[in-house]
């Protein structure tokens, strides 16, 4: 199989330490509506799902935006929500509306759950990284991904999104127990999901905790840190080599812990996390972030003196160039072509 050279891949100098000139990047949700060309293939599929079932658009849609901008590494097309589906959860992408899933709130429910025909749904997703490994260019690899089992926890319990994640919070405290078991079964299944991924070519992996911070410390640590760092260890077990970032949103203070703690080579921050935080992180690992993406749909001179000073503060050191969290479908195209100019020529 190809495999993209370190030395030519800033995005994995990156990780493993470097700082660059100019620095990598890539941007979260980097293939997504924001792009005409990604809702022509989108249209062509008749689910959200399908599309992340069906390699060949997958792959296409993944490359869409290395063929409008000079982005450093691509990510893999799918969602974090195909591990309950594969664990035989009802799941359905709500058109204006989000996910939906028929939700497990007992032991029962999570008992139904089975790794029986995982291995066959998540197989599509190992196929388009092939395809997609070899059509990219050498010196850009691709990342793989999965969500942490706190987050993708919260949308099997919730059945779909919320703004406090309250469906899973009580339950685990209401039934410790239950919810462990949810757990050990997302931390088994997603080490096996991320291990193969990097067997099909992935160089590099993210795991997006996209709720870690609705979460009071002592929870914080069993349900954010203990899983991320079981999942880590086993994931390293098979694939020490490959780099893995974790994306805690909302977390604040306790960044540190989690960048000491779980074990990930580097962190990626959320809009919220202060530059001066982040150079403190930087110190013992790699940071990647934080733009506002909100920013990035409003443009203008705004945007450009922050940019200059995300790279003024975190250049200097190992660091990938990011938004703080998902591109907005509303994001006008020209904005992340200057963008990439304005941290190309830094
Ligand atoms: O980054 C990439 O380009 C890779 C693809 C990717 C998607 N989802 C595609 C997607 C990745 C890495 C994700 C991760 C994901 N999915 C997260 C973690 C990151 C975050 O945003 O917090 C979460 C929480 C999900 C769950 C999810 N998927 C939600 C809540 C939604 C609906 C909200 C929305 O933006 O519509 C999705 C749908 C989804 N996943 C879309 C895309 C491109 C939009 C659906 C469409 O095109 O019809």
């Amino acid at each position: 199989m190809l495999r993209v050279p370190l030395s030519e891949s800033p995005f994995l100098r990156a990780l493993a330490g470097q700082a660059n000139t100019p620095p990598p990047i890539w941007l979260m949700r980097q293939a997504g509506r924001y792009l005409p060309e990604y809702r022509e293939v989108r249209a062509k599929a008749s689910s959200f799902l399908d599309l992340c079932r069906t390699p060949e658009l997958a792959a296409e849609v993944t490359l869409q935006p290395l063929r409008r901008f000079a982005f450093d590494a691509a990510i893999v097309f799918s969602d974090i929500l195909i591990v309950p589906y594969a664990l035989g959860q009802r799941v359905e992408f709500v058109e204006g509306e989000g996910p939906k899933l028929e939700p497990v709130r007992d032991a029962n429910s999570i008992v139904g759950l089975s790794q029986a025909n995982a291995a066959k749904a998540l197989a599509p997703v190992y196929e388009t990284i092939e395809r997609v490994v070899a059509e990219l260019p050498k010196t850009v690899p691709l990342i793989g991904f999965c969500g942490a089992p706190w987050t993708v926890a919260t949308y099997m319990v919730e059945g779909g999104g919320s703004k406090d994640q309250a469906a899973a919070r009580l339950l685990a405290y209401r039934d410790e127990a239950t919810f462990q078991h949810l757990i050990d079964l997302l931390i088994d299944i997603s080490a096996e999901y991320l291990v193969n991924q990097v067997k099909a070519g992935a160089r590099a992996l993210q795991i997006f905790d996209s709720w870690a911070g609705s979460l009071p410390q002592d929870e914080f640590e069993r349900w954010c840190i203990a899983p991320t760092k079981r999942l880590v260890e086993r994931v390293k077990a098979v694939a020490p080599d490959t780099p893995v970032i974790g994306f805690p949103r909302g977390i604040g203070v306790l960044a540190e812990r989690y960048a000491r703690e779980t074990g990930i080579d580097a962190i990626s921050c959320d809009t919220s996390m202060p530059v001066g935080w982040m150079q403190r992180l930087q110190v013992h690992l790699p940071v990647q972030g934080n733009l506002d993406p909100l920013l990035l749909v409003a443009g203008g001179p705004q945007l450009d003196r922050r940019v200059g000073s995300i790279l003024e503060a975190l250049g200097s050191g190992p660091f990938i160039f990011n938004l703080g969290h998902g591109i907005l479908p509303e994001t006008p195209i020209e904005h992340v072509t200057k963008l990439v100019s304005l941290v190309k020529k830094s």
